[in-house]
């Protein structure tokens, strides 16, 4: 959702605070922003729409080199000039950015209004530039402490003094906020990828911290003035990551990488000696391990599907339940904490606002949970009790593929561990671990399938409405296929368990209406071609996903084949014709894959 940058240097800070905006594009946005520094105060340009039209609009000479800016996603009043980041004091003296909800910005606009403040828009974050231009103390610092104070609320927020242009004042409190350390030049992001062409080397704030930074040097502490004293550590992602490439979108590069990245996971995880996984980051024990009794997963969307996925894999190798649910369902209904169950929060972003608030929930009342997340420092990464790093490498594309794809390889070795404490044998844990291993081939031979997934994508991009059907194994795969598909080609596309076709939807089934199944080659097949058939006989068209050497019958002119691996593993790799179908479906609509309507990359509002 909305994305913060800001620089203080010896560069002009204007491009680069453009470049850094443009990084953040994929998250999603509205409307975009920055305010420069320079000797006569403050330069500040807006616009809606893209961030290309935002830099068309600067000024030829703005040649400050302290500078913040801002992509809006409209929360309080709609996408205007007028609305967009910085929002400025009335002087112009404080330029302020803002991510997250300020809740109380109702009472205290009132308040301010009633001493005479005139608001320039409709937003909440305007409000904090006239606290702290109000605010009594002398240095920014102080006076954006002050601010804060009087402020209920999440926020992450950059501020600029024309009175004190060596520096910006950060601070965060539940919206990622992170600082770049350079060469006699700082930088401030909400999200590493804006940063990583500058510096690999960041500091990540904390809830209730904030910073002073300027070309030089920078300062963490709280909001009762205590040095935090934080260091940098150094991050893995190289601008490389987040470039493009010769690939169209960044989606098709996601997709394609997945075979490298896979391998890249998996590298000294496994332990083919003892047929298990290393999760040294999980932070338990063999015994704690062995203790648990029940695994529940939480996640939102498609990390929520890829959890069914997950919950059915340790159900099979662990033999002990283990369920997946919404976690923005989970948070609001007083959700029962059990000492014996093993929480897993997954996550691709480590941001999303309602698995964050889940996590919370289950260690206020004292659960154990563990994350299985992609980006390194994030919040839900740095809440949990441990976890597993997913190291699928930056996403871009709102739609998520390859991290998911490396939650499943998640939940295999999570699974592989825990079955191995329990009564898992060596023989099948080296089973497993073999088939992960052969999985970066597998979905490099799915890929090289691409030009025959993406005519059936075109065929079936035409209807405005689809079935995906699947069963146990297949169900979690058919809902994530639909929601990918919805998600960049704006189709309805409904997920149902082929089992109960029969219970209500097949009324629907009809030529315009095509289904894709998962057919996989195991103890449900036939059951599945059963539907399948019924599917056909009542006019409907069908694409199956299946593998090599299942007779299809009727259903084999439409057919995309997944290698076979383990039959546990499997889904994982059964989901990966799924994000070609979608991808090469928007293809074929011409629509804007990497950045669809209405959809953000991180959900961190509730
Ligand atoms: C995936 O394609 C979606 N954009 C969305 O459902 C996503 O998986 C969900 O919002 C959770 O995001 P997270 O993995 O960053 O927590």
């Amino acid at each position: 959702m909305c994305g913060i940058v800001g620089y203080v240097g010896r560069q002009p800070a204007a491009p680069i605070l453009i470049e850094g905006l443009t990084r953040l594009e994929y998250r999603g946005y509205d409307s975009a922003g920055i305010a420069v520094l320079g000797s006569s105060g403050a330069t500040v340009v807006r616009r809606v729409g893209r961030v290309r039209e935002l830099e068309a609009a600067l000024p030829k000479r703005l040649a400050g080199t302290v500078g913040i800016g801002h992509t809006r996603w409209a929360t309080h009043g709609p996408a205007t000039e007028a609305n967009a980041h910085p929002h400025s004091s009335e002087d112009g003296r404080i330029s302020v950015v803002h991510n997250g909800i300020i809740d109380n910005a109702g009472a205290l606009r009132a308040r301010l209004g009633a001493e005479g403040v005139t608001f320039s828009s409709d937003t909440d974050t305007e409000v904090l530039a006239h606290l702290v231009a109000r605010s009594g103390a002398g240095a920014l610092e102080d006076r954006v402490i002050d601010a804060l104070e009087q402020v209920v609320g999440t926020y992450a927020v950059a501020v600029l003094d024309a009175e004190q242009p060596d520096r910006v004042v950060v601070a965060r409190n539940g919206s990622p906020l992170i600082i770049g350390v350079g060469d006699r030049e700082m930088f401030v992001a909400s999200d590493v990828s804006a940063l990583v062409r500058h510096t690999s080397s960041v500091v990540h704030l904390d809830d209730g911290e904030l910073a002073v930074v300027t070309a030089k040097d920078y300062r963490t502490f709280t909001r009762d003035s205590h040095d935090t004293g934080r260091v940098p550590t150094e991050i893995e992602v190289s601008a490389d990551d987040v470039e493009i490439g010769a690939h169209g979108h960044f989606m098709a590069k996601e997709i394609a990488e997945q075979p490298e990245t896979v391998a890249r996971m998996l590298r000294g995880r496994l332990d083919t000696r003892f047929g298990t996984a290393r999760l040294d980051g999980l932070n338990l024990s063999p015994r704690e391990l062995r203790a648990f009794r029940r695994v529940k997963i939480l996640g939102c969307g498609s990390a929520y599907y890829v959890g069914e996925l997950g919950a059915l894999m340790i159900e099979e190798l662990v033999r002990i339940p283990a369920h997946a649910e919404a976690a923005s369902e989970f948070r609001y209904r007083n959700p029962i904490i059990e000492p014996d169950t093993l929480y897993v929060a997954v996550s691709q972003s480590g941001e999303t606002a309602d698995t964050a608030f889940a996590v919370r929930e289950i260690k206020r009342k004292g659960g154990q949970v563990v994350g299985l997340v992609n980006v390194v420092g994030s919040t839900i990464a740095r809440e949990c009790d441990g976890g597993i790093y997913l190291h699928a490498g930056p996403e871009i594309a709102v739609a998520s593929t390859k991290a998911l794809t490396h939650m499943g390889v998640g939940f295999a070795l999570l699974a592989l561990l825990l079955g191995r404490v329990r009564d898992l044998s060596v023989a099948d844990g080296q089973r497993i671990i073999a088939g992960l291993e052969r999985m970066p081939a597998d979905i490099a031979a799915v890929l090289a399938d691409e030009e025959r997934i993406a005519g059936l994508a075109t065929e079936l991009s035409a209807a405005e409405s689809l079935f995906f059907i699947g069963r146990v194994r297949g169900y979690p795969v058919a809902r994530e296929g639909a929601q990918k598909f919805k998600e960049i080609s704006y189709r309805h596309a409904e997920a149902y368990q082929t089992s109960e076709l029969k219970h209500g939807p097949l009324a629907l089934i009809e030529e315009s209406r095509p289904t894709v199944a998962v057919i996989p080659d195991d103890e449900l097949t036939d059951r599945n071609l059963a539907a399948a058939e019924q599917v056909l006989a009542r006019g409907g068209r069908v694409v199956a996903i299946s593998h090599p050497g299942v007779d299809l019958g009727p259903l084999d002119d439409r057919r995309v084949d997944v290698p076979r691996n383990e039959v546990e593993l499997d889904p994982i790799l059964l989901m990966i014709p799924m994000q070609l179908l979608a991808y090469h479906a928007a293809v074929a609509l011409g629509l804007d894959i990497d950045k669809p309507r209405n959809l953000a990359k991180s959900v961190t509002v509730e």
